[in-house]
């Protein structure tokens, strides 16, 4: 019952062939693809500089293309869900001056990249984006798109292959061209996303340490809630300050370096809102990382448990949850062969993830079916490659 996607080679020849299209002549002289993500554990836990789980997904997008002479950039999407018009133009500022980002908006994260690529002048193209990422649906379609489009930038003109710097300079991307205060988990699994593995990430230090994740008789299932409120767009910020207050009141650079003792001595000096944030945050930090050594054991019981606690952490302490999701957490546990379940990524709407024996996948779909009050969509997926270049 889960959802069928394109493979990345069927996903660049549907690129390929729009590029023909569109711009006749020549085929494309480049094509690479970056992954989406889900995050197992580990949630708002990274612009805290604490430990995230996440995996790279099957779900990526692909980006085909040529340099061209000038200084001109021809960019079509053909994703029907993105915003119109689906193709933009403009020329590259000759003297250095900054790319502004307008409208449509999904072209702001193709200008962000451009405006943070790390070997400027970047010279002309023209490119056409496919995807097989959900687009705003919390498994980060927009840094998948930011990657992607680093990545094809690295093949007009090579920087100097820095992976974190990478990573970093597409996150800048969606701080300064899209808004968006975002965290470095997304960009950074999406860079080095590995197949078969989850990455520990120490949002701290930028050290990633790879946990295997292929037992063959383990599912990973994805949820999509198929709903996304608006709230997302102020609740992320203003999280994200109350963690910051919340940390400059226990006098720590951030919260990774607090402790529960530290929360509960500085109580008196915390409205119950910033308390209950910081707890959350601390609390799944110290989870995450116990997460991580209980996957390693394949003590996938325990690790189930943690994630339901990272859940209701979200839904009653950090209060990102929504109706919606705790419904299909709640179907989910009710399923025997489920270790756990939990929304995934930044809240109010998009996916749930869950970990269950691979022989109860069409029992525990159908089951979430019938409970959700909406209609949901599954994606089974397997941890997957980051970002590279694809033969044409
Ligand atoms: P998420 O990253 O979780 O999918 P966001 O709301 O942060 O959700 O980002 C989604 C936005 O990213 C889209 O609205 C669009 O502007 C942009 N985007 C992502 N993928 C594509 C694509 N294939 N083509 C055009 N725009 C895209
Ligand atoms: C995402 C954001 C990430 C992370 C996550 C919550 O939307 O892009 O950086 O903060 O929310 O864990």
């Amino acid at each position: 019952m889960a959802s069928s996607f394109p493979s990345v080679q069927q996903l660049a020849a549907e690129a390929r062939r729009v590029y023909g299209q569109v711009f006749g002549g020549d085929a494309p002289q480049v094509a690479v693809c970056a992954p989406g993500r889900v995050n197992l554990i580990g949630e708002h836990t990274d612009y805290n500089q604490g430990f995230v789980l996440p995996m790279a997904l099957p779900l990526v997008t692909v980006v085909v293309g040529s340099q061209t002479s000038g200084q001109d950039v021809t960019i079509v999407t053909a994703t029907e869900e993105a915003d119109e018009p689906r193709r933009v133009d403009f020329s590259l500022p000759s003297d250095g001056s900054p790319l502004s980002p307008g409208l449509p908006s999904w072209a702001n994260y193709v200008k962000g990249v451009i405006q943070h690529y790390r070997a400027p002048p970047v010279p002309g193209f023209r490119a056409v984006i496919a995807s097989s990422v959900p687009l705003g649906g919390g498994l980060s379609s927009s840094a998948s798109l930011e990657v992607a489009f680093y990545t094809f930038l690295q093949q007009l003109k090579p920087d100097d292959g820095d992976k974190v710097s990478k990573a970093v300079a597409c996150q800048q991307a969606e701080h300064t061209h899209a808004g968006v205060p975002c965290g470095i988990m997304d960009q950074f699994v999406s860079v080095f996303g590995r197949e078969g593995h989850a990455l520990l990430i120490d949002c701290r230090s930028l050290e990633a340490t790879p946990v295997p994740l292929a037992d063959p008789g383990l599912v990973i299932l994805i949820t999509n809630s198929n709903v996304k409120h608006s709230l997302t767009g102020s609740e992320y910020p203003m999280r994200r300050r109350q963690c910051e207050e919340a940390a400059s009141i226990l006098g720590k650079a951030s919260l990774r370096d607090a402790t529960m003792k530290d929360l509960e001595e500085a109580r008196a000096r915390l409205d119950d809102v910033t308390y209950q944030r910081a707890r959350h945050v601390i609390e799944e930090i110290d989870r995450t990382a116990r997460a991580a050594e209980a996957l390693k054991r394949g003590a996938y019981k325990e690790f189930g448990k943690l994630m339901v606690e990272s859940h209701n952490s979200l839904r009653d302490l950090y209060e990102v949850s929504c109706r919606e999701l705790d419904e299909l957490v709640s179907a989910a546990m009710e399923v025997e062969g489920v270790f756990g379940s939990r929304m995934t990524g930044g809240g109010f709407g998009g996916c749930t993830v869950t970990l269950l024996q691979a022989h109860a996948i069409d029992r525990t779909t159908l089951h979430i079916q019938e409970r959700y009050s909406g209609t949901p969509t599954f994606y089974v997926t397997t941890p997957s490659e980051g970002a590279r270049a694809l033969g044409l």
